[in-house]
């Protein structure tokens, strides 16, 4: 048996919990009959030889039985709802095509994946017109992770999100697949997306009704796109891929009996070493992949896994074969490179709240480089929430093109399981994080709360990677040709235009 720690508590600062802001809703227990917990299918490749994986990936409309009665309108990629889940193989050339069968204008951002930008990254500067498709091309080069795919185009993120563009991107290499955790897609090792909905009349989606500055919510949870749901346990562990997929909740989870579990990976892939807790919180676009372990029920029995005491998902325990894998005290080494000398320490300083919010005193501007790095380059990246420590809020600080390390906490140790990579962190208010931030890849990338009302609203800025031997120039997109994009499609004059951002940006 491990002697390792159970940690029990959620580490963030308490009084910053979004459970104190004036607009908070509370989940509530879903009174609707329990779901079978939707498993989304893989998308399958086109075509996949040794050396390269092709596919075709769609942004589409749809519509789900999400409640009894009406089914809801959304958008999913290759799915009604969400999407499927995609896998990349570390090594492989990818080749995707993006199609986007919207009424509107979308983005294909692939959320913690190491491509080139801003085009292949996905954000505001790579559009796809309705009916368009377009082609990216790149080599998957990096560690076993859970990512995630969702919509982009700034500043109607959050809208189309909520609508369902978000779906689990999963990357394979050999280090992770010689390590002895549960791998067999959708009955050990499945994603979780966590969401909060409201549902208005006829069950539909009205984000416009919900809108938020400081973020929408909703008081129903929906878990792969699923409402209420349980899942049929058949081994005596599992992996959950646990995704914050929600504009703005957090996450506190826990299980009944205050069962323990354990967190494998991060964000950027497998953790250092394995980290038990009882408790968990997650911000906005976080991952965590958790190990859970049954061995102590029998069938019959029900776990559930809650956020603060609102139940999640029931699993519902069968019969199982005697599993005894214990995982070992080191997992992988997490590449800790030096500091490039005489490098400046970036300042981001995320302030505000509701309209108000800006990073380093400026809204976002499509068209204006905030900061740039060179590519290879180490460098220090000073992340400061100067929100009030009594009344302010958590900014989830999220940067495009990296899988940075946190070196401090307010001169502090990170929390235990920080210690691997991470493309996102929950900044405190009155805190400062130091990351250790390096880049393979050129390009221009945004770096945001990912709050996503936050992040339209302005909480957003740019960077470049650049190399000083091949200076290159980029055509970015501006707020005008895509606002004239949505009031076309939209059929509505562009100050009619129900992008609540747009007035907050430039
Ligand atoms: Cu999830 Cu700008 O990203
Ligand atoms: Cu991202
Ligand atoms: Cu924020």
């Amino acid at each position: 048996m491990s002697d390792r720690k159970v940690y029990t508590d959620y580490f963030f600062d308490e009084p910053a919990f979004n459970t104190h802001d004036g607009g908070y809703i509370p989940l509530e227990a879903p009174k609707t009959p329990q779901e079978k917990l939707r498993i989304p299918a893989l998308l399958e490749p086109d075509k996949e030889t040794d050396s390269d994986m092709y596919y075709t990936v769609v942004a589409q409309t749809g519509e789900t039985q999400l409640l009894p009665g009406d089914k809801t309108k959304t958008w999913g990629y290759n799915n009604s709802i969400l999407g499927k889940t995609i896998v990349f193989k570390d090594g492989k050339n990818i080749h995707i095509t993006l199609k986007n069968n919207l009424p509107e204008v979308t983005t294909f951002h692939w959320h913690g994946l190491n491509v080139p930008g801003p085009i292949t990254d996905g954000g505001c500067h790579a559009p796809v017109y309705p009916g368009q498709s377009t082609q990216i091309d790149f080599k998957c080069h990096q560690r076993a992770a859970t990512l995630w795919l969702h919509a982009h185009p700034c500043p109607a993120t959050a809208q189309q999100v909520w609508k369902g563009l978000a779906t689990t991107v999963i990357v394979q290499d050999k280090t992770e697949k010689q390590l002895p955790f549960p791998r067999n897609y959708g009955v050990d090792d499945l994603p979780l997306v966590l969401q909060d909905r409201r549902f208005h009349e006829h069950n539909q989606l009205d984000y416009m009704a919900d809108y938020d500055p400081d973020g929408i919510q909703g008081p129903t949870p929906m878990i792969n796109g699923t409402i209420n749901p349980y899942f049929d346990v058949t081994t005596q562990r599992i992996r959950l891929r646990i995704l914050d997929g929600a504009n703005r909740r957090e996450w506190r989870l826990h299980f009944s009996d205050d069962l323990k579990f354990t967190q494998v990976a991060s964000d950027g892939g497998v953790l250092p070493e394995p980290v038990d807790f009882t408790h968990l919180m997650l911000t906005c676009a976080e991952r965590a992949e958790i190990i859970v372990d049954f061995g102590a029920y029998k069938p019959g029995d029900e776990v559930t896994l809650y956020s603060d005491d609102v139940p999640l998902v029931r699993f519902r325990i069968h019969q199982f074969t005697k599993d005894e894998t214990q995982l070992p005290d080191h997992l992988v080494d997490i590449p800790d490179p030096e500091v490039t000398p005489d490098t400046k320490v970036h300042q981001v300083v995320m302030a505000g709240m509701d309209e108000m919010v800006e990073i380093n005193g400026k809204k976002f501007d499509m068209q204006r480089i905030d900061d740039k790095q060179k590519i290879g380059n180490v460098e220090y990246w000073d992340i400061s929430n100067t929100n009030d420590k009594t009344s302010g809020m958590i900014h989830p600080y999220h940067m495009h093109a990296t899988q940075f390390k946190i070196v401090s906490r307010n001169g502090h140790a990170p929390y235990p399981n920080e210690h691997g990579l991470k493309d996102t962190v929950g900044v405190n208010p009155g805190e400062t994080v130091r990351l250790k931030v390096w880049f393979d890849k050129l390009g221009v990338f945004m770096n945001h709360c990912h709050i996503l009302e936050h992040e339209d609203g302005g909480m957003m800025a740019q960077f470049e990677v650049y190399d000083p031997d091949h200076p290159k120039t980029y055509k970015l997109m501006d707020m005008d040709t895509l606002m004239t994009a949505f009031a076309k499609e939209r059929g509505v004059k562009k100050a009619d235009l129900n992008i609540p951002g747009m007035h907050m940006t430039n």
